[in-house]
């Protein structure tokens, strides 16, 4: 039997809850005991430890997998401002979250969002990391450790200059890799993030995962998600990482990670002794990754998304524009996570232009 600590002390069981998930009865003591919980758990018995918080959708990139050449981005009104951020964040951190994931788009792209990480760093016990696109870490790496930011992801897809300028409509590589030397340099530890793509970098991956090993950044493979509308079917650009794992796997030892499971949310990872770094896949296709799911994305809008898989969101930004005490906000976070789905049905959207969910990655943030 396996059992979950409830956040009054008290234990779960989460095949109670799993049963009680089915048949969502509302006079249940247990369900409302849940419900009612300090700590957010999910009606699977899953405690939510980690968001990621999307702070603007504008990027200065346009990559292939992730915009069209041409993206109509939100009104800068209907962005959460940074104070309203703040708000949702620190109640976040009062409901038993351990980790923020700043997102986008690119989050070094919005103005001030140096002096909301200062504001967010005071709350101790709670990591605060990022994931960027790197071509302005030169200029923030500083600032950011300064904050307490020890960890970033990267998003790098190709470490061929022409084919990076590609797949981003433009960037400029150097940049990226400047900004990685620099923040590693300030002993930021560096993930790279690499979205596995057909055609474009699917033989080249394993040259990437030597090229991390020699610089001691970690790597996460990504399989492409169908997010957001895009000009192609997400089957032209979809490639298992099936044969990549298996391939390390005949090549490698390689050990799983000590954080698995829950803690590591959907990615599988491994620490590979022989290169010193750690690899993982996120694998959302070939094999599914929910059971473990920690963690609840909040978009720019403030929209709450309890799933990367699903339209079902809850409208933040209308709750605290209508002046919601604390009290209601934790309640809406409560009853929201309650209602987080068990899994994403990604796989039936592949052969089609529209997404299982109609937003964008960079709406939701990655
Ligand atoms: N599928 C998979 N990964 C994506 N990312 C952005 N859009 C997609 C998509 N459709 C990645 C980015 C970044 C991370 C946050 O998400 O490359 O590394
Ligand atoms: Fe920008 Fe990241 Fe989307 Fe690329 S994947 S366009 S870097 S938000």
């Amino acid at each position: 039997m396996i059992r979950h600590e409830s956040g009054r002390g008290g234990m779960v069981d989460t095949r109670d809850l799993k049963s009680l998930a089915g048949n969502r009865c509302a006079s249940s003591s247990l369900a409302v005991r849940t419900r009612n919980s300090r700590v957010l758990r999910d009606s699977y018995g899953r405690q939510v430890t980690y968001v990621r918080v999307s702070v603007t959708d504008r990027c200065d990139l346009r990559c292939v997998y992730c915009m069209k050449e041409r993206m109509v981005f939100l009104p800068k009104k209907d962005l959460l401002t940074f104070e309203e951020l703040e708000r949702l964040c620190s109640l976040f951190v009062e409901m038993g979250v351990r980790k923020l994931r700043m997102t986008g788009g690119e989050p070094l792209v919005r103005r001030g969002v140096m002096d909301f990480l200062r504001r967010l760093s005071v709350h101790k016990g709670v990591e605060l990391v990022m994931t960027t696109n790197g071509t302005r870490l030169a200029e923030y790496a500083e600032g950011l450790r300064a904050c307490g930011v020890e960890r970033i992801n990267v998003s790098l897809d190709s470490l061929d200059e022409a084919m990076y300028r590609q797949v981003t409509r433009g960037g400029d590589m150097g940049r990226v890799l400047a900004g990685m030397e620099k923040a590693a340099g300030l002993g930021i530890k560096i993930k790279v993030n690499v979205v596995a793509l057909r055609g474009v970098n699917e033989h080249a991956l394993m040259d990437m995962v030597y090229w991390c090993a020699e610089r001691g950044y970690d790597m996460t493979m990504i399989e492409v998600m169908p997010m957001g509308e895009m000009p192609m079917c997400r089957e032209q650009q979809f490639v298992s990482l099936q044969g990549v794992q298996a391939q390390m796997a005949r090549e490698f030892e390689m050990e799983v990670a000590a954080k698995q499971g829950c803690s590591s949310g959907p990615a599988r990872r491994y620490f590979v002794p022989s290169l010193g770094i750690h690899v993982g896949f996120i694998t959302p296709l070939s094999a599914h990754f929910c059971e473990g799911c920690n963690r609840v994305r909040l978009t720019c809008v403030g929209q709450l998304y309890t799933c990367l898989g699903h339209e079902g969101s809850c409208d933040m930004r209308a709750l605290l524009r209508s002046g919601a005490d604390d009290g209601v906000v934790r309640d809406a976070l409560r009853r929201a996570l309650w209602s987080k789905p068990q899994g994403h049905d990604f796989a039936s959207f592949m052969n089609v232009r529209s997404g299982a969910v109609s937003r964008h990655m960079s709406v939701t943030g990655g």
